[in-house]
């Protein structure tokens, strides 16, 4: 269950995700506003939407590895200095990398929050399949480090986060009370738990419960815990890299305030559609404004900034300004972009997994191309995947198409009976479309 929301900060807009580069998102905050920061960069920043949707294969040289880990540093360290700039005097931030450049970062956060200011190393550990035949231990653990903005007073919520004894622990104390606590040799326990060692075995996002799929996820367990810890209800909690929006709805669910911020507007339409259905959260301004509710503010809306964004976003932003599902495979995607189900088609059972309702029949397939004027090989291109997956409708969403493309379209309405429907990104903007989807 989702705490109730409680009025959005007089200085600051929370309950907001904006879309955008971080560095310039930060920019806009004010100074020593935020409680608490967590932040879960990707590794290699270029490849944004990659990382998002997971980097299937890693294999770089050593030289492309340390040309990576420099540019990484140069990417991070003016994004710290503005956290560091947000945070306030008791505020903390707890920064999460892994191998990849994890003693880089250390030596970065050193010098920008402080090295007195450093509190733990955690070692968050999980375990999943490995490859066989490796010649190496199994990766399988990233580094959270966490930072203070002073050395004298930070919030630590123990009594929040405290986990049960172990049975040996219980079995051997003796029950001479103390406090809230028992002796066990010369040792005072806790009656409620023990506080938490600094490396965490938490399950990955598990499946079927809270995963989306995306391999960047983070468990909602691990979030809970540093947020438990180290702020208190009501305090503002920023994400500046935040994905699906896991650490937002961690936030939420504990009755924080929360910000934040992701580059892809994928992401923030992913996050959205998580803080709506698993924390019954409207995104409705005037909810919000009223002290409900919640926005997402800066997406890209205008042909200018669509022509901008990375090939893959532009993908994902026109399938689903159609109400589309896109393709999830970003190489060898057979020329179909996203699938349109129509409200009126039903799952069948007619497919090779006889017995289960696991496709509809009935879909249309979508191509986008971020081009300025379609040709007539686009659409041939495209008339093939229709033809191969004998679908007799599809959609193609362009820029602009050229008279040849528009005379191909017709030409293959008449020779095959297929109608393809252009789209143009200024008809989408526009809302034009309803007709043309009917
Ligand atoms: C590893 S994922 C975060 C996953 C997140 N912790 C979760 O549990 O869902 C990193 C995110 O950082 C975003 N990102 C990359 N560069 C960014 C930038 N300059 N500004 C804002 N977000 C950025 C990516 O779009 C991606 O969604």
């Amino acid at each position: 269950m989702c705490a109730s929301s409680r009025k959005s900060s007089s200085l600051l807009d929370t309950r907001t995700i904006f879309c955008g580069d971080n560095l310039d998102q930060l920019r806009k905050l004010p100074d020593a506003c935020i409680d608490l920061i967590y932040i879960d960069p990707p590794f290699n920043s270029n490849r944004t939407y990659e990382v998002f949707w997971g980097e299937s294969k890693e294999k770089r040289s050593f030289d492309d590895r340390h040309e990576s880990t420099r540019a990484y540093i140069e990417f991070m360290r003016p994004r710290c200095v503005e956290l560091a700039r947000v945070l306030k005097k008791t505020g903390s931030i707890f920064v999460h990398c892994d191998w990849h450049a994890s003693h880089y970062v250390k030596v970065m956060l050193d010098q920008i929050f402080g090295e007195n200011h450093f509190r733990n190393e955690i070692v968050w550990c999980y375990t999943g399949p490995g490859s066989p035949g490796m010649r190496q231990f199994m990766r399988k653990h990233d580094v959270i480090f966490w930072y203070s903005n002073s050395s004298e007073e930070w919030t630590f919520n123990a009594d929040a986060v405290r986990v049960p004894h172990s049975q040996k622990t219980k079995a051997n104390y003796k029950p001479g009370l103390i406090g809230s606590g028992f002796v066990e040799a010369d040792h005072l326990i806790h009656a409620k738990g023990k506080v938490p060692e600094d490396w965490w075995q938490i399950a990955i996002a598990p499946r079927g419960k809270e995963y989306l799929g995306y391999p960047t996820q983070k468990p909602l367990a691990l979030l809970e815990r540093i947020i438990k810890a180290s702020s208190n209800p009501n305090d503002i909690v920023l994400d500046a890299f935040c994905g699906c929006g896991t650490a937002l709805v961690a936030a939420q669910n504990l009755g924080r305030q929360w910000i934040g911020i992701d580059i892809s507007p994928t992401a923030c339409r992913v996050m959205a559609k998580r803080l709506r259905d698993v924390c019954r959260l409207p995104e409705d301004e005037k909810l919000w404004r009223a002290g409900r509710g919640f926005i997402v503010r800066d997406l890209p809306w205008s042909e200018k900034q669509l022509r901008k964004i990375p090939p893959f976003e532009f993908e994902n932003w026109a399938v689903i300004a159609l109400g589309g599902i896109p393709n999830k495979a970003q190489v060898g995607d057979m020329g179909i972009d996203g699938r349109i189900y129509p409200v009126s088609s039903m799952p069948t059972r007619s497919g090779k997994t006889a017995g289960e309702l696991d496709f509809m029949d009935v879909w249309y397939p979508i191509q986008v191309k971020q081009k300025d004027k379609v040709g007539r090989p686009d659409i041939d291109s495209f008339e093939a995947a229709m033809l191969r997956e004998k679908r007799t409708k599809g959609f193609f969403i362009s820029f602009e198409f050229s008279s040849d493309a528009m005379r191909e379209i017709d030409a293959f309405f008449r020779r095959e009976h297929c109608i393809i429907v252009p789209l143009t990104v200024q008809e989408i903007l526009e809302e034009s479309i309803a007709m043309k989807l009917a």
